[in-house]
Formats: structure tokens, sequence, C-alpha cells
């Protein structure tokens, strides 16, 4: 270690002294058999265990409808991780003690007697905390929810309580509803079994370290908190784009579309994130606290503005990096008339002191040129006299933009004046790279999540009102378009930006979508 690097080394301030610890217990996943189980969780928990960071003893218990051996899920679950993992590798000499702690249980979801099998299976385990430290994982579809923690409840697995010696939680995947009325309904069915503190809804943004850096970024450093208002930001842009097409999701997709699938969890929560004002302490309640107040001042949308706000899009034949990519209502599972979008970008507005005026533009997609998530900043331009006047739009605004993924940084956009007898200015970036700074550590975001599950920590997961927040958002967008025909405007080629009323959403208030580009 150089002597630099040994003076960062001591200025590294510790904010997890109160953490949580995780206790021994055990995770019982429904739903074990479906794709999630084995390309997000088990890998997560494979590298959590290699890392020593599970809790021991601890125990997983596959729960899902499919009857099979022991053996043979291990077996499914290996591949798994040798397939989906970061790492893509199963360490031979450690993958034996991490597979005796999974089990399998096979059982029908509306059965009351396959919870009895549970609990029998739970009760041979000779530890205490592993029969009664329980985390629930529901990734089945979202209609089973209630009924598999009526059953849980019922059969004497999970106790509503909130305080004790040993607790049971429940991890909730999304989506949590469909609009908000079903979203309220499923809270206050979850809520008759279980209380607030015990539920745990994820979004896996939350999860991501970038994401989780917003708010370190903001408030840890007082050059950018300060510009972070009104004063100082012309507009932000928040863009999730994805090269990949819906593939085999179609059936889920076709219910979902972008709104629902993307916008209403993972873009609304980022945005959350850059916008909020500091909260209280760095505890749960009062981060939440202040996302909820946040989604709460965004300026709700009258149905006659949705469609100048709002713009939706789906895919048409096209290509991708050479290749040719088929229509969305060419997918599996996809009506050949489908009016599901694949593409959203909308200008938001938040009625708040901080931001009256400042338009955030959302976007995100499928089929499109490339996969990148990043939040741009754009900040006002300098007065129209020396340089702006002669260069007019030429000289760039500065702008920060975080780099969500891939290749996480963060960077900085300015002026420079180019060496030389002449004078020209063009932008500069001044850059940093996470791989750069910490080396390529880059866990998974369900590795965190899991742990802080386990740890009763709620800090990344959804509060009620929060989930309900969204929805509120997000309803009267889904009601003007439900029965809508697309028109040949919303159409977009794969592997384009999107439809052209997304440039024109901008262009609007004479701003530009910036496009992420690929950092090699
Ligand atoms: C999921 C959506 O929540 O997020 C998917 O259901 C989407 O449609 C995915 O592809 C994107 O996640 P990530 O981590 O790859 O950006």
């Amino acid at each position: 270690m150089d002597q630099a690097e040994h003076l960062d080394e001591l200025l590294i301030c510790r904010l997890d002294f109160a953490h949580k610890t995780v206790e021994p217990g055990t995770l019982v996943i429904f739903g074990a058999s479906g794709d999630l189980t084995v390309r997000k969780l088990i890998p997560a928990l494979y590298h959590l265990f290699v890392a020593n960071q599970l809790p021991d003893p601890f125990r997983i218990v596959g729960f899902a409808r499919r009857p099979k051996p022991d053996a043979d899920w291990r077996e499914e679950l290996k591949e798994g991780i040798e397939k989906f993992s970061r790492t893509k590798k199963v360490d031979p000499e450690k993958w034996p003690a991490f597979a005796e702690k999974v089990t399998y249980c096979q059982g029908e979801f509306s059965d009351p007697g396959a919870y009895q099998k549970l609990e029998k299976l739970l009760s041979s385990f000779g530890n205490e905390a592993l029969r009664r430290n329980l985390l629930f994982y529901l990734s089945t579809s979202p209609s089973q929810f209630a009924e598999v923690v009526e059953h849980l409840h019922e059969s004497g697995l999970l106790a509503k309580a909130d305080s004790g010696k040993f607790c049971q939680r429940i991890v909730v995947e999304k989506p949590f509803g469909h609009d908000l009325a079903s979203a309220q309904k499923l809270n206050q069915e979850l809520t008759r079994f279980a209380y607030e503190k015990q539920i745990y809804r994820i979004d896996h943004y939350l999860g991501k370290e970038t994401v989780q850096n917003i708010l370190m970024f903001r408030f840890s450093n007082s050059i950018f908190e300060q510009l972070w208002n009104r004063q100082a930001v012309d507009h932000v842009q928040i863009t999730v784009s994805e090269s990949l097409g819906v593939g085999s999701r179609g059936g889920y997709y076709e219910e979902a579309g972008a709104l629902r699938d993307m916008v209403q969890n993972h873009l609304l929560q980022v945005l959350a994130l850059v916008s909020m004002e500091p909260p209280v302490t760095l505890e749960a309640e009062a981060i939440r606290d202040e996302k909820v107040k946040l989604l709460k001042s965004i300026r709700p949308l009258l149905a006659s503005q949705i469609s100048s706000a709002v713009v939706r899009g789906q895919y048409i034949e096209g290509k991708i990096d050479g290749q040719p990519r088929i229509a969305y209502r060419r997918e599996q599972k996809v009506a050949p008339n489908s009016k599901v979008e694949t593409f959203v970008a909308a200008r938001l507005l938040i009625d708040n002191w901080r931001w009256s005026g400042v338009p955030f533009y959302l976007r995100t997609g499928k089929s499109l040129p490339l996969s990148a998530s990043e939040v741009r900043v754009q900040f006002r331009p300098t007065p129209n006299v020396l340089f702006a006047a002669q260069c007019g739009p030429k000289l760039d605004a500065n702008a920060i933009t975080l780099r969500l993924q891939p290749n996480e940084g963060i960077s900085l956009r300015f002026n420079g004046k180019i060496p030389g007898t002449s004078l020209q200015l063009r932008p500069v970036r001044m850059h940093f790279s996470y791989d750069a700074e910490f080396g390529a550590y880059t866990p998974e975001a369900y590795e965190r999540l899991l742990l802080e599950a386990l740890a009763g920590d709620a800090t990344l997961f959804i509060r009620r009102d929060e989930v309900e927040a969204a929805w509120t958002i997000v309803d009267p967008i889904r009601e003007a378009w439900s029965g809508l025909e697309l028109t040949e405007k919303e159409f977009y080629l794969a592997g384009s930006w999107g439809p052209k009323a997304a440039d024109e959403l901008l262009a609007a208030r004479g701003h530009t979508w910036r496009n992420p580009q690929p950092i090699t």
C-alpha cells in the first residue's frame, strides 16, 4: 500500500457500527422452481456463504409444486450458479457444505397439508433458531402472496409479532399489486397476518451499489449538494435502457408493460433518491419518510396532460449490434395486436421548494441500442455573455452523470480550453470509476438485499405508503392509455432510442436526451 492509499484508508468513515447482526435462521423460498431462485437468489446466497457472511447455522428450504429429490434440486442450483452468477464458478471444496444447507419441500401453495409438511421439516432442524427465525421469500405469482401468508399464519409458522427472541419476516417480490387499489388490498391482506415491520417489499434497484451511493454522494459532499436544486439545475434525465427484448417473459410482460415493470418501481425509486431531502438520521424510517414525501410531491398528471407529458412506444423489427431483432408483437406469448408499451418516457415535475419548475425526464425501454442506466443532472447554462454569446448551444452546460450500470462511475462535464495558440473550448470530463478506484467488486443487488432482510434492516425495502404513492403516480397514465390503439408514431425500431415523440417531449422545452454511451 503506498502512502496515499494508506491515508485514504485512515479516512474511511464507518457507518455500520449499529448494523444489526444476522441471526441464525432459515430462509424458505416459495416458488423455488422459478427463474428468480436459480438466477438470482441461490447465486447470491452462495456468494454470501463463500464470503462467510451467512449466519451459522443457516438453512435454505425451497418450496414448490413439482416433486423433486433434494439431490436433483441441488444439482440444478449448482448449474444455475455456473451459468448465471457473477463469478460463474462453484468451488468444489466449498460446494458440499453449502449444498448441505439446502432442502426441497414439495407442496401446493393452496394445500394446508403442505404447510404442515413444511412445519415438520423445520421441526426436524435441531437448533431452535433454525425452526423459529424464519424468512419467507415470496417469489410466487403475485396472486398467491396473500394465500401463502395466510396459510403460513394458520399453520403457526408465521406469528404476527413485532418483538421477541425469534422473528418471522416476509419478503415480497415485485410486482406489488397492479394498481393502487390492488396494492392497497394486498397490503391489507398481508398486514392481517404480519406487522408492517415484518414485511420487506423488494425493489432490487435499491440493492445496487451505485443506487445506494446516490445518498452518500449527495449528502456527504457539500460541493454537490449546494448545487442540487432549482437555482443550479436545469433538468434531470434518468435513463434505464435495455438492449434485450422481452424474450421468454412475454406472458408476464403483456400484463405489466414498461410502466408497471420499470417506472412504478425502479425509476421512481431512483428519482426519489436523487431528489429527496436529507433524512434526519440514516435509519430506515427516516430515509423512507423522505422518499414518501418526495413521491407525494410529484405533481399528479391530469388525464388531459398525459399525452403531452408521457410517451409510450413499442418496438418493431430492427437490428442491435448488427443482429436482427423481431418485433414485440412477434415475441412468444405476446398478442399479435398487443397495445402493451415496451418504452416509456415521461416529464414529471416536483412541487416543492427545492425542485419547483425543474423537469425530471424518465425514460426506459426494451430493445434499445445498449443496456445502461444513468442519471444525468444537467446544470443551467452560463449567462449569454462572453463564451455563451459567441458559441451559443455549442457551449455545453455542465452536467454530472451518475452511471448506475454497467461501468459504474460518476462523471462531471465542464468546458476547458483546447491547448494551443487559438482560443477554443470544448467539453472535458472528470471521471470516477468504481472499478479503477475500488477494484472489480460488484456484489449482486440480491446479496445485499437478502442479508439486510435476514438482519431485519428495512432501509433498502419499500414501505407500504411508498408503494401506494408510486401507484398513485402511474395509475392515471395507465388509465389514459387503456384501450387506446398505438399510433404509427409510437412504434420504434429495435436498436433505436425509442419513438420520435420521446425526442419531441424534451424538445418542447428546448432539451435533448443525452444517450448513455458504451464505455470501454
Ligand atoms: C426487472 C424487470 O425488475 O428489472 C425486468 O422485471 C428488467 O424487465 C430488470 O429487465 C432490469 O434489471 P437490471 O438489474 O438488469 O437493470
